[in-house]
């Protein structure tokens, strides 16, 4: 966009950056809605998702934000600097409230591999300002730095990892799942829960989103940079399997109903393009996204297709858990990742999931039927998939058990042989609340798993061409705000060469 065009904005109002806000402003029908911050996501080499809800009051019981029943134009700005004095792209979208006055702008035409900045204005008032950055042109790329994260409970603690991640200014983040949890208020924690009672309705997983999102740590890090976001469980109900719902303390009540209510506030609330909105209680969240010649992100929907959790879940000696009918992806899925990692855009091949991939036992054999041992045959055949393609730069990123681990893929887990990836494990955000050194994860029925602890935190990457630089980020406490964050264990990658190295 031209000076020229920038000038017919601030005619119309909308002051610069850290500018006075007068005069031309008119007086404001609505009370500032930008109350949960903005957000990018899904980068292309020439755009991105931008993200926005108008809510005045977001914890309003009927899930509407304290919005009326009529569209609100709002305005977007991309500017090549943080203060806009030139704009890469500008223009405007219409909320309404069938989707909660919700905003979700797909930017395109931009250059690749630069850093933007974003904000919106309705009704006069001005969003907070956001960091975008799109992907480098197919064939480029020469370093990315990934943050990635998962299972951030409000009531279990702070989300100072989240604020600690937005400080190291990452390129991309990923989120893998257990954004938010469905569970009702419990007493005796860090912060309490809102809507009180566990969620079911859609008026009530918009506001259990809207209060995850009023949290200004978590601002800070959608703010911070594009995230890829895919689901777990806890963003509908705990470990439910496709359309089967978890077994005894779930609360009645038709789960298709429900799903269709998650999936569609999910949706809402993420910067997801159009491809991935629902269709009734169907949303199409597994995506691939091209990091140029760098790397591709193999984004995953380990609970949408799966078959159900063997021997009754939990922790369990299940010989039905290696049935090779039995799959986590849903065979499209597993057919799709295949062929995509057949197609070898980028050097790295990056799965972002939700399970634990590796194989993980027990002292007494026991495994889990929630993660991939409980689908042993669907794991296998991608792990086979993958070496027959030549893809020797394999690294699987997972989240969900709280804790941190760094494993390992062997081509057979009994006999240890080859080492075929790698697989990182962040540990939760909040989810467990604070940690500690009680005890090791790693034991000799798991030669191949390398790294274990129980503290909150990230994991932040550094790839190139030749190697990946691994930091695993923690804090030592979540029930205090504001600790430091500090790096307890790091590892080198090296490209064509999988496993995990001394840094
Ligand atoms: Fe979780």
């Amino acid at each position: 966009m031209t000076r020229l065009h920038r000038r017919t904005f601030l005619v119309g109002g909308l002051a610069a950056a850290g500018a006075p806000l007068i005069g031309a402003t008119p007086a404001n029908a609505l009370a500032y809605p930008f109350t949960l911050g903005v957000a990018s996501g899904e980068p292309t080499a020439d755009g991105f998702v931008l993200w926005t809800r108008l809510a005045p009051r977001p914890l309003n019981a009927d899930g509407l934000g304290g919005m009326p029943n009529t569209p609100v134009t709002v305005e977007w700005q991309v500017g090549l600097d943080q203060a806009f004095s030139q704009l890469a792209a500008s223009g405007s979208a219409t909320a309404v409230q069938t989707s909660a006055h919700t905003v979700h702008v797909e930017v395109a035409g931009l250059q690749p591999d630069r850093e933007y900045w974003y904000r919106f204005r309705a009704d006069g008032h001005i969003s907070q300002v956001g960091r975008a950055r799109t992907a480098p042109a197919l064939g480029s790329g020469s370093a990315l730095t990934m943050a990635f994260a998962s299972c951030a409970h409000y009531e279990t603690g702070y989300y100072t990892a989240y604020r600690r991640m937005a400080e190291d200014r990452p390129d991309l983040i990923l989120h893998l799942g257990d954004y938010i949890y469905e569970g009702a208020a419990a007493t005796g924690r860090v912060r309490t829960h809102s809507p009180s009672a566990e969620i079911t309705n859609l008026a009530n997983y918009r506001v259990r989103h809207a209060l995850y999102k009023m949290d200004v740590d978590l601002q800070a890090a959608h703010a911070a940079a594009p995230w890829l976001v895919v689901w777990d469980d806890h963003e509908v109900e705990n470990n439910y399997a496709n359309l089967v719902r978890q077994e005894g303390q779930a609360p009645a009540g038709d789960f298709r109903a429900r799903r269709e209510a998650a999936y569609r506030a999910y949706y809402e609330h993420m910067p997801l393009r159009s491809a991935q909105a629902p269709v009734r209680e169907n949303m199409q969240l597994y995506r691939r996204v091209n990091w140029g010649g760098l790397a591709t992100f193999h984004m995953l929907d380990t609970r949408q297709y799966r078959s159900d959790q063997a021997c009754g879940d939990g922790s369990q000696n299940c010989p039905d858990a290696d049935a090779p009918t039995r799959s986590l992806t849903g065979n499209a899925q597993e057919q799709w990742l295949l062929d995509g990692m057949g197609q070898k855009f980028g050097t790295w091949d990056i799965l972002g999931q939700q399970v634990f991939f590796a194989q993980r036992l027990a002292a007494d054999g026991k495994r889990s039927m929630d993660a991939w041992d409980g689908y042993t045959a669907n794991r296998k055949r991608i792990q086979d998939g993958w070496q027959a393609r030549g893809n020797t730069s394999t690294v699987v990123l997972t989240g969900d058990v709280h804790r941190s681990w760094a494993a390992n893929l062997m081509n057979n887990y009994t006999t240890q042989d080859k080492v075929i990836g790698t697989e990182l494990v962040t540990t939760s955000i909040s989810s467990d609340g604070d940690g500690d050194a009680s005890h090791t994860g790693v034991t000799p029925t798991n030669p191949h798993v390398k790294f274990y602890k129980n503290l909150r935190g990230y994991v932040r990457t550094s790839i190139t061409p030749t190697r990946m630089n691994v930091d695993y980020r923690a804090v030592d406490k979540v029930s205090v705000r504001d600790m430091p964050v500090k790096t307890v264990q790091s590892y080198v990658i090296e490209a064509g060469n999988p496993g995990l190295q001394a840094p």
